[in-house]
């Protein structure tokens, strides 16, 4: 039995669900309210220098993400950036299309529109461009397309989605969630083709309470949030140079390491599954014919729980999820896997694991030994 064998701290391996702050990060937040924790909006000293740091971590965070520094309104986070524009988008009423894998902050907002559309993806979780365009009902307002899926990990070729929807429908508001995308994958806002786009920032090391929403210029943005018109009334609500700060350093951090991460990161996965395919020559990773982000990996072994299975790795020391963390304990397979028309037995046992900077070479080895001794000893 392995329960409880490391009282240590648990090794997380849920990074999707939210990444440990990073060091760059939490130290520019706090040097940035030592220096500047005044309200921008106020015109002393004070306030103007609280102004000065925010508009140069602004410019920094859409250097990164490839828009113009006015392109970017700061946000509570991914779910109140989706929600924006979704408001935004459907403010005259009128049919939402999304992918059948997009996230509940997309899906519960577009089902409550009558005639909304959910797009098919195919077994890898990947939507086909000219299916999407074809699935899309007349008068559609709104089209919805991830970046990259919080549980499998799958990118979408959002380029080509929206190419694709723009030439039969060109004034249709397209809307890009990359809460996942962003920091570990380079892309650039202008070269999606997106009208909104929702960062968030605590899934790339930034605090959470901090995230963006990117609007295109020239689309003239109805806030969801009144107020005090800041950003340009497009979201009122005093904003936080601190924590605009911390998600420009977060950014800094991915820019200069991106690359060498991703391919720690996969080779780490990789060997994992390889362990755990040797032990269990059943065990299935999910969305493995698609592109995928390099720390997830969506594990599954015909006929096992994967509730089950969370609760007994947690106890072996090892955070992982099945599914996306806020629709934990619902007790069945998560909406992304059965759109991937991944047959029951296999769903309901599929778990997340998900990384990142800290994660290293021996706390994958761990859980690929904890996953299979709890696999033999656990009925199925
Ligand atoms: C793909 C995706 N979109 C949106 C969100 C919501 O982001 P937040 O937690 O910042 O509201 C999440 C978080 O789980 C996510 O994974």
């Amino acid at each position: 039995m392995l329960a409880a064998m490391d009282l240590g701290d648990p090794v997380d391996l849920d990074w999707n669900a939210t990444a440990p702050l990073l060091p760059a990060a939490r130290s520019a937040w706090l040097d940035a309210y030592d220096r500047a924790g005044g309200n921008p909006a106020s015109i002393h000293g004070r306030g103007q220098a609280a102004r000065e740091l925010l508009d140069a971590s602004r410019a920094r965070i859409a250097g990164h993400l490839g828009c113009r520094a006015h392109e970017v309104v700061l946000t509570s986070g991914g779910s109140e950036a989706n929600a924006t524009a979704i408001a935004h988008a459907l403010s005259e009423g009128g049919p939402a299309a999304a992918l059948a894998v997009e996230h509940s902050s997309i899906l519960r907002a577009c089902r409550a529109r009558v005639d909304s559309v959910e797009l098919p993806v195919d077994g890898d979780g990947l939507a086909d461009p000219d299916m999407v365009a074809d699935r899309i009902p007349p008068g559609c307002r709104l089209v919805c397309v991830q970046l990259a899926n919080n549980e499998s990990g799958v990118i979408q070729p959002v380029a080509a989605i929206l190419a694709a929807v723009r030439a039969r429908y060109p004034d249709i508001h397209a809307h890009v969630d990359a809460s996942q995308g962003a920091g570990k994958l380079a892309w650039a806002f202008k070269d999606l083709g997106a009208d909104t786009l929702a960062v968030a920032g605590h899934k790339l090391g930034a605090p959470k309470g901090i995230g963006v929403l990117m609007v295109r210029a020239g689309c003239r943005l109805r806030p969801l949030i009144h107020g005090g018109r800041q950003q340009q009334d497009r979201r009122s609500g005093t904003e936080d140079p601190a924590l605009a700060a911390a998600l420009a350093a977060a950014l800094d951090h991915h820019a200069a390491h991106r690359e060498a991460e991703a391919a720690r990161q996969r080779d780490l996965l990789a060997g994992a599954f390889a362990t755990i395919r040797a032990g269990a020559p059943d065990a299935v990773w999910l969305g493995a014919g698609a592109p995928r982000l390099a720390n997830t990996l969506l594990l599954a072994r015909p006929g096992f729980d994967a509730e089950i299975l969370v609760q007994r790795l947690d106890l072996a020391g090892y955070a992982v999820s099945r599914g996306a963390a806020c629709m934990a304990g619902r007790g069945e397979a998560s909406h992304v896997v059965r759109a991937m028309g991944i047959p029951p037995e296999l769903a309901r046992s599929a778990l997340r694991v998900s990384i990142g900077v800290g994660t290293t070479a021996a706390d994958l080895a761990g859980f690929a030994a904890a996953y299979l001794a709890i696999t033999a000893s656990a009925g199925r």
